[in-house]
C-alpha cells in the first residue's frame, strides 16, 4: 500500500511536480500525505493527514531540482501527522519515503536509540533515515549509506532516501513495486506505479527485487543492494495512454472503469491464439492445476473452478492467496500455479508464486498491469489489458480476467473459436447493455434500497462467486452489510437473516440451475424477501426484474455488471466516495 514519487532533474519546481504526480497514487492510501523538497542544502519537509487530492501544489512551486512525495495507508502507527512521511535523522538532513513494512522495525529501533537517536513517530519507516545516518558516519557516499541501510532491513519495502549534501536521489526496492520514469528533457522520475509521471514520459525501467538506483537527474545507475555491482537496465515503452489513465467527464473513477468494459472486454478476448493454446496444454499436461487470486481476482479464479469443469471436464483447484498455504505440500514440478491479479504487486499473491517456484512448478499469471513484479516473475504471462484500473474497487480487471479464463477453458476443449466468439458476442451484448436507460433504472433501484443496512446475493455455479463478488463490491464503496451465499445454501443457515422488506438479488442465467436458484429466491420471497432478479428472463419469483443479456456460459461476465452499477449509486447515494472507500486501498502489497 502507500504510493511514492520522487523527481531529480532539469525543472526547476520538483515539489510541485511530486505533488501533482502522487495525486494519481492516491488509490494506494488516502490517510495522509507528505512531501520533501531540497533547496540549496536543505531538506523541506511538509505533512499532514487527509487526503493528498486535497493540497493545493501550488504553494509547493518555489524553485527546487529533487523532491520525494507520499501517500499513506497507514500500517504502522495510526493516522497523525507525525506517523505521516517522509520521516527524517535524527540531524534532520536525510528524508525517506517508504512503501512496506520493515518488519525487524523493533530490534532496529531499540539499537538505534541506545546510539542515541530520536524518533518522532510510531511508524517502521523511521528506522531507515536513522539508519542511514548511522551508516552515513563510515562513508561519505550517500548512495553506499543506503545501501548498507537496506542490507539491515528485512521485509518489503521500495523507498526514496535523499540527503541535504548529496545531489543523488536513492530507491531501492524489495518486494514493493518501483518503476523509474526516464526522460532525456526532464530527468528521472521515480514511482510506486507509472501514473504518477506519465504526463512527461512513457519509457519505464523496472526495479527487480534486491535493486537500488542512484541518479543525480542527469544519468541514472542501477546496482545490486547486495553486491553493490552495477549492471544495465533495459527501457521499456508503455502501451497505457494518459488519457486512459483519467477520469475524463465521469465523476468517479468506478463509473468510468465500469463503462470501460464496453471495450474491454473484447480486448481481454483478443489474445494471440497460439498463446492461449499453449497455456491450455500447459494446464492439460500438469499434475494439479491451482489457482489463486485475492479478493475480486479470488472469484475470478473460483469462477474458473466451474468454467474447467463445465467447459473444459477438467479439475483445478482454488484457494484465495492467503490460504495457499493448504496446498503447498501439494505443490510438484509438474505442477502449475495460475495466479490473477490486477496490480501484479499482491503480496499474498506473491508469496504463492514463490512458494511454487521453490518447489519447481511452473507459474501462469493472468495480470493487467504489464511490467508488475507478477507480470515479470511468472514463467507465462498473459495481459487482460483492460487499461488502467484506478477505482480501489475492481470491475474492468474482473471481467477481463473472466474472459481469459474462459477462453482457456474452451481452448482445453479444442473450441477455442467457439469460446471467443461467444466472448466476443458476450462483450457486445454488454456494450448494448450500458447505455444511458438501463443505468437510470439501476440507479432508481439504488435510490428505492440505499436505506437498507442488509442485503443478500445467491447465485448457483458460476453465479455463485458472482454473488461473493457482488458482495464484495457493494460492501466496499457503499459499507452496506452485503453478503453472497451459494443459494442452495440459504436452508442451511443464512435464511434466518431474512426479515421483512430485506433486499436479495438473485444471480440467475438460462441453464441446468435456472429452476434451482429460482426455488431458492422463491424461498426468500416465501420469508418476506425484496427479492431483487438479475436475469435474461423475469420470473414470479421476482419482486423486481433487472434484465440481463442471455449470454449462455458467459452468463457471469453480464450479471456482475447491474451490480457494479448498484454498488457504485449505492456509495454515491450514501454519501460514500466510491474511489476512496474507507479503510481499503488498491493495491495490498502488505501480508
Ligand atoms: O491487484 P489485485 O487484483 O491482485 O488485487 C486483489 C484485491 O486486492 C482486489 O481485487 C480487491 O479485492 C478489490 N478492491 C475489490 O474490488
Amino acid at each position: 500500500m502507500c504510493g511514492i514519487f520522487g523527481y531529480v532533474g532539469k525543472r526547476t519546481n520538483a515539489g510541485q511536480l511530486v505533488i501533482d504526480g502522487i495525486k494519481n497514487l492516491e488509490y494506494r492510501g488516502y490517510d495522509s500525505w507528505g512531501v520533501a523538497c531540497k533547496r540549496g542544502e536543505n531538506i523541506l519537509v511538509e505533512k499532514n493527514t487527509g487526503k493528498i487530492s486535497g493540497v493545493d501544489s501550488q504553494q509547493f512551486a518555489e524553485e527546487c531540482m529533487q523532491a520525494i512525495a507520499h501517500t499513506r495507508w497507514a500500517t504502522h502507527g495510526g493516522v497523525t501527522k507525525e506517523n505521516a512521511h517522509p520521516h527524517v535523522s535524527t540531524d534532520s538532513t536525510i528524508a525517506v519515503v517508504h512503501n512496506g513494512i520493515i518488519e525487524n522495525y523493533q530490534q532496529l529501533r531499540d539499537e538505534l536509540k541506545k546510539k542515541g537517536h530520536t524518533f518522532l513517530s510510531e511508524t517502521d519507516t523511521e528506522v531507515i533515515p536513522h539508519l542511514i545516518e548511522e551508516e552515513l558516519q563510515n562513508t561519505e557516499d550517500f548512495a553506499s549509506a543506503v545501501r548498507s541501510a537496506c542490507k539491515r532491513c528485512e521485509g518489503r519495502y521500495a523507498i526514496l532516501a535523499m540527503h541535504t549534501t548529496s545531489q543523488t536521489l536513492v530507491a531501492a526496492r524489495t518486494g514493493s513495486p518501483l518503476i523509474v520514469g526516464v526522460s532525456p528533457e526532464d530527468g528521472y522520475f521515480i514511482a510506486s506505479d507509472i501514473p504518477a509521471f506519465m504526463e512527461y514520459t512513457r519509457t519505464v525501467q523496472y526495479l527487480d527485487d534486491g535493486e537500488m538506483v542512484v541518479t543525480d537527474g542527469q544519468s541514472i545507475l542501477f546496482m545490486s543492494i547486495e553486491t553493490g555491482e552495477e549492471h544495465p537496465k533495459r527501457e521499456i515503452e508503455i502501451t497505457w495512454t494518459i488519457e486512459e489513465a483519467q477520469k475524463g467527464d465521469f465523476d468517479h473513477f468506478m463509473m468510468k472503469e465500469i463503462m470501460d468494459q464496453k471495450e474491454s472486454i473484447a480486448r481481454a478476448v483478443n489474445q494471440d491464439e497460439e498463446q492461449i493454446r499453449v497455456v491450455a496444454e500447459a494446464i492439460s499436461k500438469a499434475r494439479g492445476t491451482f489457482l489463486v487470486g485475492c479478493g475480486t481476482a479470488g472469484k475470478a479464479c473460483m469462477a474458473s473452478e466451474y468454467f474447467f469443469s463445465v467447459i473444459a471436464d477438467h479439475h483445478v483447484n482454488f484457494a484465495p492467496a492467503s490460504e495457499f498455504k493448504l496446498y503447498h505440500h501439494f505443490l510438484k514440478q509438474e505442477s502449475l500455479l495460475i495466479v490473477i491479479s490486477q496490480s501484479g504487486e499482491t503480496a499474498d499473491v506473491l508469496e504463492a508464486m514463490k512458494v511454487a517456484k521453490s518447489k519447481g512448478a511452473k507459474v501462469l499469471a493472468i495480470v493487467n498491469v504489464e511490467g508488475s513484479t507478477i507480470d515479470r516473475e511468472a514463467d507465462y504471462s498473459l495481459l487482460i489489458n483492460a487499461g488502467p484500473e484506478r477505482a480501489v474497487a475492481s470491475t474492468k480487471a474482473l471481467t477481463g480476467q473472466l474472459a481469459v479464463l474462459m477462453l482457456i477453458a474452451y481452448a482445453m476443449a479444442g473450441k477455442l473459436r467457439e469460446g471467443k466468439t461467444l466472448l466476443l458476442e458476450t462483450a457486445s451484448l454488454i456494450n448494448d447493455m450500458l447505455n444511458p436507460r438501463y443505468i437510470r433504472r439501476i440507479e432508481d433501484l439504488a435510490e428505492s434500497i440505499k436505506e437498507k443496512e442488509d442485503l443478500y446475493i445467491i447465485g448457483k455455479s458460476w453465479n455463485y462467486p458472482m454473488a461473493l463478488e457482488s458482495a464484495i463490491k457493494i460492501q466496499e464503496v457503499s459499507n452496506v452489510h452485503a453478503e453472497g451465499f451459494a443459494g442452495g445454501e440459504l436452508k442451511h443457515g443464512p435464511i434466518a437473516l431474512v426479515e421483512d422488506k430485506t433486499p436479495c438479488i438473485a444471480l440467475v442465467g438460462n441453464d441446468e440451475v435456472t429452476t434451482d436458484i429460482l426455488s431458492n429466491t422463491i424461498e426468500l420471497k416465501a420469508r418476506g424477501a425484496q427479492t431483487i432478479g438479475v436475469s435474461p428472463s423475469n420470473n414470479e419469483a421476482f419482486d423486481e426484474w433487472i434484465k440481463v443479456p442471455d449470454a449462455g456460459h458467459a452468463q457471469a461476465l453480464v450479471n456482475i455488471i447491474p451490480i457494479q452499477i448498484l454498488a457504485y449509486f449505492l456509495a454515491v447515494k450514501r454519501g460514500k466516495d466510491p474511489d476512496m472507500p474507507r479503510n481499503l486501498a488498491k493495491s495490498v502489497t502488505v501480508k
